[in-house]
């Protein structure tokens, strides 16, 4: 397959291509409610799912559509395996903890297979086993290390000197008994059951605000209307309100890149891989639809911090031809997902001071378990129950002090990017933009956000991120505008895609 047409594919993922069979109205009301979920992504359907079950009104509302950010561009691997997270939480917090947050990822693991098996929802469920591997010996001691602390928290694993598929590496952490399935499926299914049981679901429907009156929040929308609700859940990847939590000088946005690869049926998909690289990639298998494909990612960075993100793809496509002989790829995409300061979600009320308004966040790209995790956790919450797993994911247990080193590396890279975006110069001239071609220019002396489409049509855009004011880099790849600070995308034609801007890019003109 040549390079060209790679990037001729539209970009969508594997699962997005299955449409989602749902179509839901706009908030054009006032609303009140139980408890407000507000995205509905895996976090905020299962959030809703559970309450419905305890019988608690329950409205879900999301700015865009349902399931087609992270949740429908993730791997969707399911397993407790979540890179090295064991041996640094013991060395970090101790062996209550890091054996706490096994248990909590059990857990959310079998709320899945047990929503998948009650409900028997047709989601190409598969067992399999995942395995961390290292491609050189300097790489592995940290595997061994991993090893060791499962020993002493007593999670069951294999150390492996051989990897699977003949893979280039040097040996492997193997655990058995994880699964993946296709989460757009799983996920339409529960959106469907909550149609049935009718609860309130609005799309293109943005919250901006949060307020509290009394014994009452008030969600304030885009479009001007006021949900009022016992609690709000704030489902939304990045926490679009802050309520003095700092959110933004607490999470880091990652993102990366997914293909899918039609590929022989030869057995051989029982496995879940990662590496432990500086750039890891990512492996899974599945059968859908009729057609096995071979699942594979990587070349992570934070957002906006890559010069091309084209030659992201470029890279899993040469690591696919060297260990897989394939490169024949049927889909391509890339989604992004948050950091904490300590690699363990935030998961509780927004604050101390924000009892009512609960957030779900930093998942490190292992949502599919912290998601529903979250919505476990949530649920317990609104229904007056505390659980033992409540203050190691509390958003306000203070990690800033086991963390500094890692508070002044993200916060002095804030720092770096705000002062560059002011002062690089830029690539691209107006006259240089090609149709269907973007990039950051001089216009009329200011550093400015320039696409141009396919038929022609110029599109202008003042380059500073509505957030909190850092440039924004050109996306070459999604032709998108992406800010290097917190993770905030705007697409080609100014409008927030994700991340925590609320508010449109500034037109500027021709
Ligand atoms: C490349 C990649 C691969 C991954 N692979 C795996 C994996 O194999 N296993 C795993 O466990 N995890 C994986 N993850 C992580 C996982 O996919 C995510 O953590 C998870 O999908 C996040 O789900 P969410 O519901 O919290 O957020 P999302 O799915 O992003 O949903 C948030 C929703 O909120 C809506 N929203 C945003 N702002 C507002 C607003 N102001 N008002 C209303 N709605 C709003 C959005 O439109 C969106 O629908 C991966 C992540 C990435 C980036
Ligand atoms: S996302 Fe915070 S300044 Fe852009």
């Amino acid at each position: 397959m040549s390079i060209e047409s790679v990037f001729e594919k539209e970009k969508i993922s594997l699962w997005l291509n299955d449409d989602i069979p749902h179509d839901f109205p706009i908030l054009s009301q006032e609303e009140s409610c139980g408890v407000c979920v507000i995205g509905a992504g895996i976090t905020g359907i299962t959030t809703a799912y559970l309450l419905s079950n305890m019988g608690i009104d329950v409205m879900l509302i999301d700015s865009h559509t349902p399931i087609r950010l992270t949740s429908g561009n993730t791997t969707a691997k399911f397993t407790f395996q979540h890179g090295l997270i064991y041996s640094k939480i013991l060395k970090k917090y101790g062996t209550e903890s890091a054996r706490l947050y096994y248990e909590a990822e059990i857990q959310a693991m079998k709320i899945v297979e047990k929503l998948v098996k009650d409900l028997e929802i047709p989601c190409d469920f598969k067992n399999t086993y995942a395995m961390i591997y290292a491609e050189n010996e300097e790489d592995f001691k940290e595997i061994r290390e991993e090893y060791e602390a499962y020993q002493k928290l007593e999670i069951p694993g294999e150390l492996v000197r051989e990897l699977p598929l003949g893979l280039a590496g040097v040996g492997g952490l193997r655990v058995e008994n994880q699964f993946d399935l296709h989460p757009v499926k799983y996920l339409s299914f529960l959106l469907e059951k909550l149609k049935e049981r009718k609860v309130r679901i609005y799309q293109q429907t943005k919250a901006v605000d949060i307020t509290e009156s009394g014994e009452s929040t008030l969600i304030i929308t885009e479009g001007g209307h006021t949900i009022q609700c016992q609690k709000a859940v704030i489902a939304t990847g990045y926490p679009f309100f802050d309520g003095n939590g700092f959110y933004f000088a607490r999470l880091a946005a990652y993102r990366a890149y997914l293909m899918a690869i039609p590929r022989p049926s030869d057995g051989n998909t029982d496995a879940m891989l990662i590496s432990n690289s500086s750039s890891p990639h990512t492996m899974r298998f599945i059968r859908t639809n009729g057609i096995d494909y071979l699942i594979i990612g990587g070349s992570g960075h934070k957002v906006g911090q890559e010069s091309s993100a084209m030659d992201s793809y470029l890279k899993i496509i040469d690591f696919a031809r060297e260990n897989f002989h394939v490169d024949d790829v049927a889909f391509r995409w890339s989604a992004q997902d948050y950091e904490s300061l300590d690699g363990i979600p935030y998961i509780g009320a927004l604050t101390s001071k924000h009892p009512n308004i609960l957030v779900a966040t930093g998942f490190r790209k292992w949502g599919m378990t912290n998601g529903t995790l979250s919505a476990y956790l949530l649920t317990q919450n609104i229904a007056g129950k505390i659980t033992r797993f409540d203050e190691l994911f509390k958003p306000s247990r203070g990690e800033v002090k086991e963390s500094l080193g890692q508070v002044m590396k993200e916060n002095l890279n804030v720092a770096k990017e705000l002062f560059k975006g002011k002062f690089t110069p830029t690539h691209t001239s107006l006259e240089e933009l090609g149709n269907d071609e973007g990039g950051i220019i001089r216009h009329h002396g200011k550093r400015t956000g320039a696409y141009r489409d396919k038929k022609g049509k110029l599109f202008l855009f003042d380059s500073t991120c509505t957030h909190l004011g850092c440039e924004l880099e050109y996306n070459n790849a999604e032709k998108s505008f992406d800010c290097p600070c917190h993770g905030s995308r705007f697409d080609h034609e100014g409008q927030v895609i994700e991340g925590p801007a609320l508010k449109e890019l500034k037109v500027t003109e021709e």
